[in-house]
């Protein structure tokens, strides 16, 4: 398996959050935050090619990788799988493999297969750089990273003193393991986790965090929420009794959110489940993050794609 670096302090391709050493993950936000405020390079991948390759669907990570890419003056692909030759039998790693061909340097990847993306890694050429934009239940580093710059931009730089709660459907979710990564590696001061017993791993995911199936406890003087999205597509039937129960139980409201501190923030990466995860008041209400992460999903995507590719063209 191609490892993601090409030694400690260049990565090659970015498949994951786990392992990345604290100064790389600070260098990205700083990067990410001066393209959050307002700057352009359009010169930065002038002549490179990337290519956005999506085998499960997505609203804002394609687009706002695609907006990166063009705002750093790249050449951008769109492939549509529903209407590309993979209908014919052809497979992710000729897919690869044929665009590669074209003097394309760089993929946006999202796939539904745990480890996928790195396997396409490891049978890319050198000088190709991917970029795992969700596989599996595995990473969505890019997510890490924004909802990192989020918290930081609404919490300073200090996260030993932040208390951070998770909520929701962990067993399932892609950034919840890359949030939990990245929060680790900030050093977050407390790290809490609430769900249902079939909604949390049994694994070692949640080292390191206080866990809770009670979310009134839970939240209390939490300095920030991260709601997840109920991965219903990954999910067997019977995990939760009905969404009545979840909502009821796990559900995010304004009367809830009273046991947060009272200047907590409250994120979702989207999308969202109105009504279930959250309620229209607290996604929309003055607390909510959620277009503030979307926002700087444009920026962290140009400082990834800039730090992989510039200096990479064909
Ligand atoms: N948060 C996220 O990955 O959203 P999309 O599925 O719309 O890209």
């Amino acid at each position: 398996m191609t490892l993601q670096p090409d030694n400690p302090d260049a990565l090659r391709h970015l498949l994951t959050l786990e392992g990345l050493p604290r100064a790389q993950l600070l260098a990205l936000l700083d990067r990410a935050q001066h393209y959050a405020d307002g700057r352009d390079n359009r010169s930065a991948l002038a002549g490179t090619a990337i290519c956005t390759l999506f085998f499960e669907p997505s609203t804002r990570t394609r687009l706002s990788f695609q907006l990166a890419a063009q705002r750093l003056g790249a050449d951008v692909l769109n492939f549509d799988v529903s209407t590309s030759s993979t209908r014919k039998g052809e497979t992710a790693r000729d897919t690869l493999r044929t665009i590669e061909a074209m003097g394309v340097r760089g993929f946006v990847i999202r796939h539904h297969d745990d480890g996928a993306v790195a396997a396409l890694a490891d049978a890319a050429a050198p000088g190709t750089a991917l970029v795992n934009a969700g596989d599996g239940r595995s990473a969505h580093p890019t997510q890490g990273l924004l909802d990192m710059l989020t918290l930081r931009q609404a919490k300073g730089d200090d996260f030993g003193r932040l208390k951070v709660l998770i909520v929701g459907d962990v067993r399932h979710s892609r950034v919840a393991r890359s949030d939990l990564h990245a929060l680790h590696a900030l050093g977050a001061g407390e790290i809490r986790v609430c769900g249902p017993r079939a909604l949390l791993p049994g694994d070692a995911t949640l080292d390191g965090c206080v866990v809770s199936h009670d979310l009134d406890a839970a939240l209390e003087g939490v300095d920030a929420v991260m709601m997840l999205r109920l991965q219903r597509e990954r999910m067997d039937e019977g995990l939760i009794d009905s969404i009545d129960a979840y909502h009821r139980d796990y559900g995010l409201t304004s009367q809830r959110l009273r046991c947060a501190a009272r200047d907590a923030v409250v994120m979702h990466p989207g999308p969202i489940n109105r009504g279930i995860e959250i309620t229209d008041e607290v996604a929309d209400g003055p607390q909510s993050r959620v277009l503030a992460q979307v926002r700087n999903g444009v920026a962290v995507r140009m400082a990834v794609l800039e730090y992989l590719l510039a200096g990479r063209q064909p």
